[in-house]
């Protein structure tokens, strides 16, 4: 039995689940997995939930926030309705779609940015790496100025040449940084969440001239 196999298997295991058990989605469980080792999400919290569809976080995160927190989703799909969550439909590179986002919030803070946004995969590493790490700082940049202090950041990346520079940026917004791959994410994959935690309250890093250099120029994975 191959390794392939026995990681597809439990994978669909994951999707089995979550049929089973009412998640739009086995990403879920990947959620659940991060918030197990971190705790990143409590009651009553306020949450930002970037790349929200088909629901799956935002459920497990609206879930642990009851019953007095909210949890604020953004993707580009339609999303259907879910007790405890507020949609909005746009793209999160447009600033329209930021205001709405924002909006949402009426001036408050929240207590947790979560990114699970990905770009669409071309199958070229160098490519895909580049694009999640666009969406990564852009999650930094529009949330950040929205964290609390004391507050946690979980975005979702694609291993690569430019993860060791995102994540020394970020160091300097928090307290501790750690890179996890919850059981939930297939072996094969080159995804990676960054779980930053205990904000600073300082607004985004000064990026310099990071994902500045040609996509084709990407190494392979770093570690940091
Ligand atoms: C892997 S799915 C997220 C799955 C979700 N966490 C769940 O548990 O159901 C990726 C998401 O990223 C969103 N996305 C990708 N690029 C985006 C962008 N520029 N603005 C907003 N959402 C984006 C997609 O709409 C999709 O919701």
């Amino acid at each position: 039995m191959g390794e392939r196999w026995v990681d597809e298997h439990r994978r669909d295991g994951y999707t089995r689940r979550a049929k089973k058990e009412g998640y739009r989605s086995r990403a879920a469980y990947k959620l659940m997995q991060v918030n197990k080792k971190f705790r990143v999400i409590h009651r009553n919290d306020l949450v930002l939930d970037l790349g929200c569809t088909p629901g799956g976080w935002s459920q497990v995160a609206a879930k642990i926030v009851e019953p007095k927190g909210l949890v604020v989703g953004v993707a580009l799909d339609h999303m259907a309705p879910l007790p405890g969550v507020t949609f909005v439909r746009g793209d999160m590179t447009h600033e329209t779609t930021q205001a709405a986002a924002r909006a949402c919030l009426g001036g408050r803070l929240v207590h947790v940015v979560l990114s699970d946004m990905s770009p669409n995969i071309t199958g070229n590493y160098g490519l895909d790496h580049y694009r999640s790490m666009q969406l990564s700082k852009l999650t930094v940049d529009f949330g950040l100025p929205l964290l609390s202090e004391g507050g946690h950041l979980v975005v979702k990346a694609f291993e690569g040449g430019d993860m060791t520079a995102f994540a020394n940026h970020l160091k300097t917004r928090f307290a501790r940084l750690k890179r996890f791959r919850p059981d939930a994410t297939r072996k094969a994959s080159s995804e990676l969440y960054v779980v930053a935690l205990g904000h600073n309250g300082r607004g985004p890093p000064e990026w310099g001239d990071f994902l500045e250099e040609d996509a084709d120029d990407e190494e392979g994975p770093d570690d940091w």
